[in-house]
C-alpha cells in the first residue's frame, strides 16, 4: 500500500472539531468528577418526603442507644428535610454509649478515597436544644481505623449553626467513611454535611486526576449536562438549571430517573460552565426543551421552558447586575461565561412537539442573542432539515465493522445547510465489551473521516466519557474510575491521537491500497508552546494482518525537520484486548523513535493498529 501526502497544501480544520460530551450518567459527577465524598448530604435523596431516604448514610449504634429519623425542620427552604438524631445514652448514668459513641456515618461513593497528608474540608449544620459534643472523623469502612478526627463542641446551637472543619489525614484508605459521632444525650439536628478536599482542580471543586485526563486531551467544547439526562425519563425528574445553582445548601438535588440514582447538584450549571472555562473549552448547554421519554409539553404551552432558557442564558452571560447575571456574580464570577452554542432538546427530533417546540426556542434565542448557534436534535445528513439550525445533532452507537465503514459517512453529505455536530459516538455491544482494543479502532477509522469532512463536521465528542466501575449504567465508556483508581478505554486512548486536529490544516492524503481494511489521514498543526508546525500522519489497520506502507511526504519546506520524527501505535495481541485496574496500560499508546523518517519511507503497520507518524 502506498500512502502520499502533499505537506504544501491543506484546508483549515475546525477549531472546534473535538471536544467532549459529559453526561451525569454512571455516577460520572456525582461520585466522580465533582470532589464531593458525601452522598446525600441534605437526607434529601427520597425527594421532599418525609421519612425521607438517608441512604447511604447508615446509623452507629442501636435502639437502646439512639434512633434517627427525618424531619422538616432544615433551615433551608428548598430541601427542607433534616435528620434527627434522638441519643438516649450518655457518658455517665445508667446508659453509657459504647466506646467511640453513637451516631450516623456516609461511606460516601462506594467509599471516600482519604489519603495521608490531605487535608479534608468537612462542612455541617447543625442544631441541638441542648450543648453538643460531636466528632467528625474520617475512618475505615468499620469505624476502627481513625484516619482524622476533630471535635465540635459548643453550648449554644439551638438555631441552625454552620461548622466547619479542616481534617489532616494521618493515613490512606480508598474505601474510608465520615463519622458524626456522640456520647451526650440529647436530640441533635443535622443537615447539608459536606466532605471535599481541600485540594481540586483549580480549586473549583472538581476531582483534580479526572479533569486532568480530559486536559490531556485538549477538548475544544464540552456539551453538558447530558442527553437522556436532560430529558428526563418524566418531565418531573429532568434536569433543572435553576434548581442547580446558588449556595450548595440551597440546592433541592433531584433523582435522575433515567439512570435512576439522586444526585445533590453541587455540580449543578455554574459549575459546568465553570469547567469548561478552566479547561479552555466551548460550553454547549443542552436544555430541555418540554418533552422528556414518556411526557411533552404542547407547543402552545411551552413558553414557560422558552423562557427558562433564556433566563439560562442570561445567567451565563448577562451582565452582573442583570437579574440572574447577578446570580452568577454573587458565585463568584461577575464576567460573562463564553457560552456560544446550546442545543434545544436531545434525541427528541421523532417527537411530536419536537418542530413546534424548537421553533419556539429558536425564534426567542436568535431574537435575544443573535450569535448564539443552536442545535437541532434532527439529523441533516441525508436530507435537509425543514427548520432553521446552525448544526444538527448526529449520535451513532453501533458495531465495530458498521462504525469503521461510516468513514465515509460524511463524504456525500450535502454541503449547503447546518454543519454536523456528531456528539455522540462509539462502538457497543459485543465488539465492545466494557472498551475493547476493537471498539477503539473502528472509532479511529470513523475520526479519520470526520476530520477529512470537517468541512461540514464541525464538532464530534464519544459518549459516554465516564464511569464508576460501580455504577455501570452504559458500557463502553472513555475513563474509568473508582474513589482512589482511573484508567483510559482504548477509545479515551484514540481521542489522544486526535488532539492536535481541532484548529490544524487537513492535508491531501491519497492512499493506494486494494484494501479496505485501511485509512489514513494527514494533518498539519502548530504548537502554540515552541510556534513549530508539526506534521502527523495518522493509519489505521482494521484488518487483521501486517501491511507493509510506502509513505511520501511531498512539498516539505527546505527547513523541515526529521530527525527526532516519532511513531506511535496503539495495538495490542488480542483485538478484544481491554484495560482494568488491574492492567490499566495494557492497550495504550506505545511512542518510539521513527529512526529511518524521511520523506520517502517504509513502514510495516500492524495488525489492528492506530499508528501516528509525528
Ligand atoms: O450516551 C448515553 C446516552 O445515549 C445518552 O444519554 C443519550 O443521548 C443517548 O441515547
Amino acid at each position: 500500500a502506498k500512502l502520499i501526502v502533499n505537506a504544501s497544501s491543506g484546508r483549515p480544520i475546525p477549531e472546534t472539531l473535538f471536544g467532549i460530551f459529559f453526561e451525569e450518567i454512571n455516577h460520572a459527577g456525582a461520585g466522580g468528577i465533582w470532589a464531593e465524598l458525601v452522598s446525600n448530604r441534605g437526607f434529601e435523596a427520597g425527594g421532599q418526603n418525609t421519612p425521607s431516604n438517608i441512604a447511604p448514610w447508615s446509623i452507629i449504634g442501636d435502639q437502646s442507644s439512639l434512633t434517627v429519623s427525618t424531619d422538616r425542620s432544615s433551615c433551608f427552604e428548598r430541601n427542607k428535610v433534616a435528620l434527627r438524631m434522638h441519643v438516649l445514652c450518655d457518658s455517665e448514668g445508667s446508659n453509657i454509649c459504647p466506646a467511640g459513641g453513637v451516631g450516623i456515618y456516609n461511606p460516601g461513593f462506594w467509599g471516600m478515597n482519604i489519603e495521608q497528608g490531605k487535608i479534608y474540608k468537612v462542612v455541617l449544620y447543625v442544631r441541638s436544644l441542648g450543648s453538643i459534643n460531636v466528632s467528625v472523623s474520617l475512618t475505615s469502612s468499620d469505624g476502627l481505623q481513625i484516619l482524622a478526627t476533630a471535635n465540635i463542641v459548643d453550648s449554644d446551637v439551638s438555631n441552625w449553626t454552620k461548622t466547619e472543619v479542616l481534617l489532616e489525614a494521618k493515613g490512606t484508605n480508598p474505601n474510608s467513611r465520615l463519622q458524626l459521632t456522640t456520647s451526650r444525650k440529647g436530640v441533635i439536628w443535622f443537615d447539608q454535611v459536606s466532605a471535599m478536599p481541600l485540594e481540586t482542580y483549580k480549586g473549583h471543586g472538581f476531582q483534580k486526576e479526572l479533569i486532568e485526563m480530559l486536559e490531556d486531551i485538549k477538548p475544544q467544547f464540552i456539551r453538558f449536562p447530558g442527553g437522556c439526562f436532560v430529558e428526563g425519563e418524566w418531565l418531573r425528574n429532568a434536569f433543572r438549571w435553576k434548581e442547580s445553582i446558588g449556595p450548595w445548601e440551597e440546592r433541592p438535588g433531584h433523582f435522575g430517573d433515567v439512570w435512576m440514582y439522586w444526585t445533590d447538584d453541587g455540580l449543578g450549571y455554574f459549575e459546568f460552565l465553570q469547567l469548561s472555562e478552566d479547561l479552555g473549552a466551548r460550553p454547549i448547554w443542552v436544555f430541555n426543551n418540554g418533552i422528556s421519554h414518556r411526557d411533552e409539553v404542547d407547543t402552545t404551552t411551552v413558553s414557560p421552558f422558552v423562557q427558562e432558557a433564556l433566563d439560562g442564558l442570561e445567567f451565563a452571560r448577562g451582565a452582573s447586575d442583570s437579574k440572574w447575571g447577578s446570580v452568577r456574580a454573587a458565585m463568584g464570577h461577575p464576567e460573562p461565561f463564553d457560552l456560544k452554542y446550546v442545543a434545544v432538546g436531545n434525541e427528541d427530533c421523532w417527537k411530536k412537539n419536537y418542530r413546534g417546540n424548537y421553533l419556539k426556542f429558536y425564534d426567542a434565542i436568535k431574537s435575544a442573542y443573535p450569535d448564539i448557534k443552536i442545535i437541532s436534535n434532527c439529523d441533516g445528513s441525508s436530507h435537509s432539515l425543514d427548520h432553521p439550525a446552525d448544526y444538527y445533532d448526529f449520535h451513532i452507537y453501533t458495531s465495530a465493522s458498521h462504525l469503521f465503514s461510516m468513514t465515509h459517512q460524511f463524504d456525500h453529505t450535502s454541503r449547503s445547510g447546518p454543519k454536523a455536530f456528531v456528539s455522540e459516538y462509539a462502538v457497543t455491544g459485543k465488539d465492545a465489551g466494557t472498551g475493547s482494543l476493537l471498539a477503539a479502532l473502528a472509532e479511529a477509522g470513523f475520526l479519520i473521516g470526520l476530520e477529512k469532512n470537517s468541512d461540514i463536521v464541525e464538532m464530534a465528542s464519544y459518549a459516554p466519557l465516564f464511569v464508576n466501575d460501580n455504577d455501570r449504567r452504559w458500557n463502553p465508556d472513555a475513563i474509568v474510575f473508582n474513589s482512589s483508581m482511573h484508567y483510559g478505554t482504548p477509545s479515551y486512548w484514540v481521542l489522544k491521537f486526535f488532539r492536535e486536529s481541532s484548529g490544524a490544516t487537513l492535508l491531501d492524503a491519497k492512499l493506494q491500497t486494494n484494501s479496505s481494511s485501511l485509512v489514513a489521514s494527514a494533518i498539519t498543526w502548530t504548537n502554540s508552546v515552541d510556534g513549530e508546525t508539526y506534521l502527523k500522519i495518522k493509519i489505521v489497520n482494521f484488518g487483521n494482518r501486517h501491511v507493509s506502507l510506502k509513505v511520501s511526504v511531498d512539498g516539505l519546506g527546505l527547513n523541515s525537520q526529521l530527525s527526532g520524527s516519532t511513531k506511535t501505535v496503539l495495538t495490542s495481541s488480542n483485538v478484544m484486548d481491554e484495560n482494568s485496574f488491574t492492567d490499566p496500560n495494557k492497550v495504550v499508546p506505545d511512542l518510539s523513535l521513527l529512526e529511518n523518517a524521511d520523506k520517502d519511507m517504509n513502514i510495516i503497520i500492524a495488525p489492528y493498529s492506530l499508528t501516528s507518524l509525528d
